[in-house]
């Protein structure tokens, strides 16, 4: 097994990965290694409907954890709660840390900024404004957007030259320079897509959030954004993603954490969540249509076609 300067396992390596999580046991709220997240007792009810309702959930440090569970299930309000966007129905009682820093009562701004960034399910690029200009919103608090003083100037011109560059950079690893000056509302789904996260990075977060980053996308852009989401972590960030469908979360996923009626019912590797009772019974309860079984459709061989024939699009598109 490969290892970092520091000793650590190097977690771009994937048997790395297998060995880190072999040891732990597939069940729900298990404590991790190493967690990055680490949730209590976080309830949210909306009227009636209890949305979540997790015990206890640990998320490893520099891995892939796909979030699954039935529509309904929980997965995005969960999100919305651990970024700052809802605040939880049992305020005192829940409790959760990202990187050893309590974050339970911080605003999504500044979850932000502590590291943890997310991406939403219905994408929230500006269509009116440009892809660059969505990309350098998405900027952490620059010094010019607080202080307005022109005693500040130079300063606040490096900045922005440094912020700009660093978002064209972004862009052209998503293959979006060329679309740098066209309006946000003129991409395909899967190019928003692609901007959402690109935008998403540019606080330099430890650690990406995101829901349901495939949906609605071509199968061609599945597999480069799929890329991506394996770079992130290979370049060591951590990622948890909302996914339906099986095949992308046992192609791409370290570690599976599956939710139903706001709880968590099962942990594991793709593998073994699928084979757990519990997950069979949330799905079928859900009557979801999600096929559970083995399919080789999207296995490695043939993800490597599309991936040929997306290049191959790509080239001839450029
Ligand atoms: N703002 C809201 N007001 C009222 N009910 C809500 C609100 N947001 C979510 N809910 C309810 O909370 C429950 C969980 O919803 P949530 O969107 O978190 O599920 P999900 O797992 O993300 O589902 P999907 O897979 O369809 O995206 C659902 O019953 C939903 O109707
Ligand atoms: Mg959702």
């Amino acid at each position: 097994m490969s290892e970092t300067a520091t000793g650590s396992p190097n977690l771009a390596d994937k048997a790395a990965r297998v060995a880190l999580m072999s040891g732990v046991a597939p069940e729900p709220g298990v404590a991790k290694p190493d967690p990055i997240l680490s949730v209590d007792n976080i309830v949210r009810r909306f009227g009636g409907i209890t949305a979540v309702d997790v015990g206890h959930l640990e998320v490893q440090r520099g891995i892939i954890t796909a979030l699954i569970g039935p529509n309904g299930a929980g997965k995005t309000t969960f999100f919305n709660l651990v970024t700052g966007f809802d605040r939880p129905s049992s305020g005192r009682a829940a409790s959760w840390t990202f990187d050893g820093r309590s974050l339970s009562r911080t605003s999504a701004s500044r979850v932000a900024r502590a590291g943890m960034v997310r991406t939403f399910q219905l994408t929230k690029a500006l269509n009116r404004m440009t892809v660059l200009d969505n990309m350098l919103l998405g900027a952490p608090g620059q010094t010019g957007e607080r202080l307005l003083t022109s005693w500040l100037k130079p300063t606040w011109a490096s900045q922005e030259r440094e912020i700009r560059d660093k978002a064209l950079s972004l862009l052209e690893r998503f293959k979006l320079l060329e679309k740098r000056d066209d309006f946000a509302g003129s991409l395909s789904g899967g190019q928003r897509k692609l901007l959402e996260m690109a935008r998403a990075l540019m606080t330099d977060p430890t650690m990406i959030m995101l829901d349901e980053p495939m949906a609605g996308v071509n199968p061609a852009l599945t597999q480069s954004l799929l890329g991506h989401i394996e770079s992130l972590r290979d370049d060591g960030m951590t990622v948890l993603f909302v996914e339906h469908d099986m095949h992308v979360v046992r192609h791409i996923s370290d570690w599976v954490v599956v939710m139903a009626e706001g709880k968590v019912v099962a942990e594991g590797t793709a593998e073994s969540v699928m084979s757990q009772e519990a997950v069979i019974d949330a799905y079928l309860g859900a009557h979801h249509d999600t096929d559970l079984g083995d399919d080789s459709l999207l296995e490695d061989e043939n993800f490597a076609a599309i991936e040929a024939e997306a290049d191959q699009e790509s080239e001839s598109r450029a």
